[in-house]
């Protein structure tokens, strides 16, 4: 993109099961190949996501790779330009928010990539933001996760660490509260920080994080926090969070699984969004139905996960890896 020096990546993964949708996400990169790497494997984890509850999507994602933050102006010529390679298009690819994005901000998209923008504002005929039904979604796993290691799915005094209290991270600690957890959070962002604070919740600077003793670790914000460095700091039973990618590499999976610490994989519990936003906006659902999908659909797969995994003395990656596949295999 000339006017801004941002770079548009749209990578389509697959469309074996339907057209390719992923958010959009916007940040700056270190170079365009650390861009695009990050597109391609967004774009390979949207394929497996839709898979996993079998609805009719491919895996794709955006990345705009902008070169510092913009000013407003730019910002939304930016976005409409975007907008007119999703037109472009024709239908190959649908989009809604990510990291970096927000549902004003598809709004601006949409005014001409129409119709192929999800997660609109409501004042712009769309469902909003994507974020709480992510969390809900991930409330869902963590009440799964805690009854396979705990033989209830009770929350009460269960610690929970949020890494992140974004989008989908601060909706999360609100289920978080009512459900009686104690919550540790983590943010960059100082305002976030003193709000929560003055919440009673417990503030863990990063240096802590990985190390902090926990019930589960729920990774909210960037992908690549689980690793050869952070993997053995971590003093949690479980990891289950909102972030994409949350895995370096394939091998961390088994280091997490020697390290006895159960790893709800990301793209299984993080459906809540896209699942509730398609399903508002082409499928006509009511928030109410939404929820319950979200829910029903997310702890149904994550003990189907357990079980196979189980089963086959494979991770937990492995085994949701397994599922995915045979999906897209079986829909030929
Ligand atoms: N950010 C969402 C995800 O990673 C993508 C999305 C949101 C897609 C809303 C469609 C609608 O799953």
């Amino acid at each position: 993109d000339h006017p801004t020096g941002a770079w548009i990546i749209i990578a389509i993964h697959s469309t074996r099961l339907g057209p390719g949708t992923g958010g959009t996400r916007m940040q700056t990169y270190s170079d365009f190949n650390a861009a695009l790497q990050d597109t391609l494997r967004l774009s390979e984890s949207m394929t497996y996501k839709f898979a996993i509850p079998d609805m009719p999507y491919g895996g794709a994602k955006a990345v705009i790779a902008v070169p510092h933050t913009l000013d407003t102006p730019f910002r939304s010529e930016l976005l409409k330009r975007y907008g007119k390679l999703i037109k472009q298009l024709g239908g190959l690819y649908l989009t809604g928010p990510d990291v970096g994005t927000s549902a004003e901000d598809m709004d601006i998209i949409s005014e001409t990539g129409n119709p192929y923008v999800f997660s609109r504002t409501p004042s712009a005929g769309g469902s909003g933001s994507s974020g709480p039904y992510t969390a809900l979604g991930v409330f869902a796993a963590i009440q799964t996760a805690c009854e396979f290691l705990f033989g209830s799915n009770s929350l009460h005094n269960r610690s929970v660490l949020v890494q992140g209290a974004g989008s989908v991270g601060r909706t999360l600690i609100s289920h978080l509260q009512q459900a009686g957890a104690e919550i540790y959070f983590n943010d960059i962002n100082t305002d976030i920080i003193t709000r929560l604070e003055n919440q009673g919740l417990h503030f863990i600077p990063s240096e802590q994080i990985y190390s902090t003793e926990c019930d589960i670790f729920s990774p909210c914000a960037l992908g690549g926090v689980l690793n050869a460095e952070t993997i053995p700091q971590l003093n949690c039973r479980a990891i289950v969070g909102g972030a994409n990618n949350q895995l370096t590499e394939p091998a961390d999976a088994d280091k997490l699984r020697d390290r006895n610490i159960l790893y709800a994989p990301d793209y299984v519990v993080n459906i809540g969004g896209a699942m509730a936003i398609l399903g508002l906006e082409v499928q006509g659902w009511t928030i109410k139905q939404a929820e319950a999908e979200v829910s029903a659909n997310i702890k149904r797969a994550l003990k189907q996960v357990l079980a196979l995994s189980a089963k086959e003395n494979i991770t937990t990656e492995d085994a949701a890896r397994r599922i995915a596949k045979k999906r897209l295999v079986d829909s030929t």
